[in-house]
């Protein structure tokens, strides 16, 4: 594996490698993100990894400083997947000078994790769309964890024509149903051990909705006190429209239900489509 933390050179590593297929991560890598490199393989002939810490889609008060950074490791795993290229740029390759230009996504990223998370999508937007360019991939992957930013990703694509396929992966779990995250890392064994219920509420309410109960307010608030009775502090639990994250109608079908909750001090975020 080909190791670029310059812009330049990576460029000039990638002339001529045929179809490329990107997967931009943060590091600390588990199997979530292992399965999207794995996934890579098949849709095109250069799988490029990137791994860089973005400053820009974490609050003032959040985990910027100690987010775990496992480069060494992280290489190892890259490599025994299989990925022919990694950007793993610094800062001062990334952001020279103070990022003034940015991407600013509509009203998306006003809801659910972008409500509790102000300025965070438009972080996100503006790295990505800077990683498509330096990377120019024709396809890039992104995980169903984080369903609201592969929809700002897919609809800034779109919207920007950017010549990009946009592919989600599906969540990669623990053997309980435990979302991999790499927060799950500041979790204390007694947190580790409740996690799971936020998957566990998250199946009740689809159970609940196949099985014809379209009440989902009541859906909704009754898996916030099932969490708030074990010591959660719950952001938010919400049934919604696949499409476009709004809030459905009696008769919606296509729903997703997308939940953001602390556990202690961490913040753990899980989805499942009905
Ligand atoms: P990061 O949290 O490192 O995630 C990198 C990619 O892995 C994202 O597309 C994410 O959705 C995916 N992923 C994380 N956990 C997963 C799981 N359990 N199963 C499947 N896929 C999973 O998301 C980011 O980084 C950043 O916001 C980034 C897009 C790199 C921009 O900075």
């Amino acid at each position: 594996m080909h190791i670029h933390s310059c812009i330049a050179d990576l460029r000039a590593a990638l002339k001529g490698r045929g179809r490329i297929v990107f997967v931009p991560t943060m590091g600390n890598l588990h199997a979530g993100h292992i399965s999207l490199m794995e996934q890579a393989r098949a849709h095109g002939d250069t799988v490029v990894a990137s791994i860089f810490v973005n400053r820009l889609q974490f609050g003032p008060n959040e985990d910027f400083d100690k987010y775990p950074r496992t480069f060494q490791a992280d290489c190892d795993k890259l490599a025994a997947a299989g990925v022919d290229v990694l950007f793993a740029p610094t800062e001062a390759d990334l952001y020279p000078e103070p990022q003034e230009y940015i991407v600013e996504p509509p009203a998306i990223q006003n809801v659910l994790d972008g409500e509790f998370r102000p300025g965070h999508f438009r972080g996100v937007a503006t790295i990505v769309l800077k990683l498509f360019n330096i990377v120019q991939p024709q396809a890039a992957l992104f995980g169903k964890k984080d369903y609201q930013q592969l929809m700002v990703i897919r609809n800034m694509t779109r919207q920007l024509a950017l010549p990009i396929d946009i592919i989600g992966g599906e969540t990669v779990r623990a053997d309980d149903g435990l979302a991999l995250s790499s927060r799950n890392g500041y979790l204390g064994p007694a947190e580790r051990a409740e996690a799971p219920r936020l998957y566990r509420l998250l199946n009740e309410i689809r159970d609940a909705i196949r099985n014809g109960n379209r009440d989902f307010a009541a859906l909704e608030n009754a898996a916030i006190a099932g969490l708030t009775a074990n010591g959660w502090k719950t952001d938010y639990v919400a049934v919604r429209q696949q499409s476009d994250l709004s809030v459905p109608a009696v008769a919606d079908a296509r729903l997703v239900i997308l939940a953001a909750s602390r556990l202690g001090a961490t913040r753990l975020i899980d989805n499942i489509e009905v």
